[in-house]
């Protein structure tokens, strides 16, 4: 039986992540990891906020405080939110972390040993008003094709010329507006990534059957086009430290590139966890160096922008090593969500961030629609006239009343108990069959991690137990054959039950209230795996009943044209 290790790309440490966010990697990455708890198999789920680079010095700046503190506020307020979305990271670690420091010093060590590291010397832009070196980015100036007078050095926004910082008039730190600013020679680190083509490429061949044509489809073009030697060093104060005995004393003061040792967290992440508890080094490590790599299976989401760094940086790292070190082995990549068909933005507060969605709904109602609308095949756009529409009919309407219905009738006319009488007839038996048949189409699905398809398939077993019900019309039926009217409600409250198992995954809080309807519900809820003849004939007779207060309520017009009115509605 193999193990289950599960990454969700890492957020940036620079504030409240939007949904486009939340979409892309931690929410998909929670689903996965709460089906494969609930089927029984040991899961590990890990993520952590990434802490380096020049946006975290900015951001720090901007908010008036020193990086370190900045930090581990941000990552105390990511943290809240992200437990607030239900999402059930095993640990939530710190991409500054002793731990990660360590093991991107170590990686970066032997890289340096086998031969995989060169120094070079760069010429980077020195602002003498900072005190610092800066970023292409940083440097403004005027565009020597168009005239554009704020440029920026790595590329000009008004034509879209790819620039460097020499090619701009009048040049400027974008910081302080200073033009005291000077070309130095630097010396940095890069990593032979021309030496890893091969390898590389037949380990992405053998992945062509198990990994989503987006993700093969970007993995290859950046093979086609031919790597390019990286550098993975800055000349910045905050980010870990290149240590002395790499590269020949020329590095003195140098740190690595966010994106050297952003991945790395993954496993600093699950060392932060395993030293929280106090526990042998063993235990990180039989997760990340197994002795057969076939006990672990490692699993990746992501928004496709990170999917460059995840099947050709990152696995270099791990190739150039020469270490066993676990490589994935599946990749989920993700599309853009859209807000109205534009850019969800950070910079610009556009869209709907996850402080103020906690804030208008609980998490499953986000989590249901963002799931159900995720950007798989295509990029998806967030409106909220369709979130309102779908959260009114598949949670309120399809699901929500139906529980409501059963429960409260199993109240008004059985006594608040499991009513025994009477044997599943032919109507029962064919909704056994054909939830027999949906349910292993859902899980199909989960385990293809094709959430708009599986959700889809969840959503029309909810509607074959309404269907079912209308049928059955117990409440008719209780007039005159109360037996006959038993059947119904006890096949429904058994419905109530399975709704409440298949759902956790997605939906847990509202699964949890479901489940609690009929009994108490374990933290782990776990999946069906009996035939759903026994399944649904599992409920004792007699057994309380307790109908859930309100599971979904609608999204009132009142409310749908306030939220318009104040996050912007048409793009
Ligand atoms: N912070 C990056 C982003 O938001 C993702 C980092 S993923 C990891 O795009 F590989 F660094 F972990
Ligand atoms: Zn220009």
């Amino acid at each position: 039986m193999t193990r289950y290790l599960i990454t969700s790309a890492l957020p940036y440490i620079n504030g409240v992540k939007h949904l486009g966010n939340l979409v892309g990697s931690m929410l998909p990455a929670d689903l996965y990891s709460r089906y494969r708890r609930a089927k029984g198999d040991e899961t590990l789920f890990i993520c952590a906020t990434d802490e380096h680079g020049t946006p975290a010095e900015l951001a720090a700046l901007e908010a008036g405080q020193d990086v370190a503190t900045y930090c581990a506020e941000q990552h105390a307020i990511q943290k809240t939110l992200g437990e607030g979305f239900g999402l059930s990271w095993d640990y939530f670690g710190r991409s500054s972390s002793p731990q990660n420091a360590a093991l991107t010093q170590h990686l970066a060590r032997v890289l340096w040993q086998n031969g995989h590291l060169e120094v070079r010397t760069t010429k980077q832009v020195y602002s003498h008003a900072e005190k610092r070196f800066l970023p292409d980015r940083y440097v403004i100036g005027t565009c020597p094709h168009c005239g554009y007078d704020r440029a920026r050095g790595d590329q000009c926004e008004n034509c879209t010329r790819v620039l460097d910082p020499t090619d701009l008039i009048n040049p400027r730190s974008a910081l302080s507006g200073s033009p005291e600013i000077e070309i130095r020679d630097s010396a940095h680190l890069f990593l032979k990534q021309s030496n890893f083509v091969e390898q590389l490429r037949t380990w992405i061949d053998s992945h062509e059957h198990d990994w989503p044509d987006l993700v093969l489809s970007i993995a290859r073009k950046w093979l086609d086009e031919g790597l390019n030697d990286r550098g993975i060093t800055r000349d910045l104060e905050w980010g870990i430290p290149v240590p002395e005995d790499i590269g020949d004393g020329q590095l003195k003061g140098k740190v690595f590139y966010v994106w050297f040792d952003a991945p790395i967290e993954y496993i600093g992440a699950t060392k932060e966890l395993t030293d929280s508890k106090g526990l042998p080094d063993a235990e990180w490590q039989k997760w990340w160096r197994p002795e057969n790599a076939k006990d672990v299976t490692y699993l990746e989401f992501m928004a496709k922008d990170n999917v460059p760094f995840h099947t050709v940086g990152f696995p270099i790292t791990i190739m150039g090593s020469g270490e066993n070190w676990k490589l994935v082995d599946r990749i989920k990549g993700f599309n853009w969500l859209t807000y109205y068909g534009g850019k969800f933005s950070t910079s610009q507060k556009r869209g709907v961030f996850m402080n103020t969605a906690l804030d208008l709904l609980p998490a499953d109602y986000w989590r249901w629609w963002l799931m159900a609308n995720a950007p798989e095949s295509a990029d998806s756009s967030f409106t909220w006239e369709h979130f309102a529409a779908v959260v009114n009919k598949d949670l309120a309407d399809v699901l929500g009343n139906f529980v409501n219905r059963v429960t409260k009738f199993t109240v008004s006319r059985f006594d608040g108990k499991v009513p025994g009488e009477g044997e599943y007839g032919d109507e029962e038996k064919a909704l056994i069959a054909d939830l027999d048949k949906r349910v292993a189409q859902y899980a199909a699905y989960l385990e293809d991690i094709e959430y708009r398809k599986a959700l889809a398939e969840l959503r029309a077993i909810w509607v074959a137990g309404n269907e079912y019900l209308t049928k059955a019309a117990p409440w008719t039926h209780v007039k005159t054959d109360r037996v006959k009217a038993a059947v119904g409600v006890r096949m429904g409250l058994n419905l109530v039950h399975l709704f409440g198992h298949l759902s956790w995954p997605v939906i847990p809080a509202a699964a949890k209230k479901i489940h609690e309807a009929i009994q108490s519900a374990p933290e782990i809820i776990p999946w069906p795996d009996q035939p759903m003849a026994a399944f649904l004939d599992q409920l004792e007779a007699g057994q309380a009943v307790t109908p859930p207060d309100m599971l979904f309520a609608k999204i009132t017009d009142e409310q749908l044209a306030e939220w318009k009115t104040r996050f912007g509605g048409e793009g």
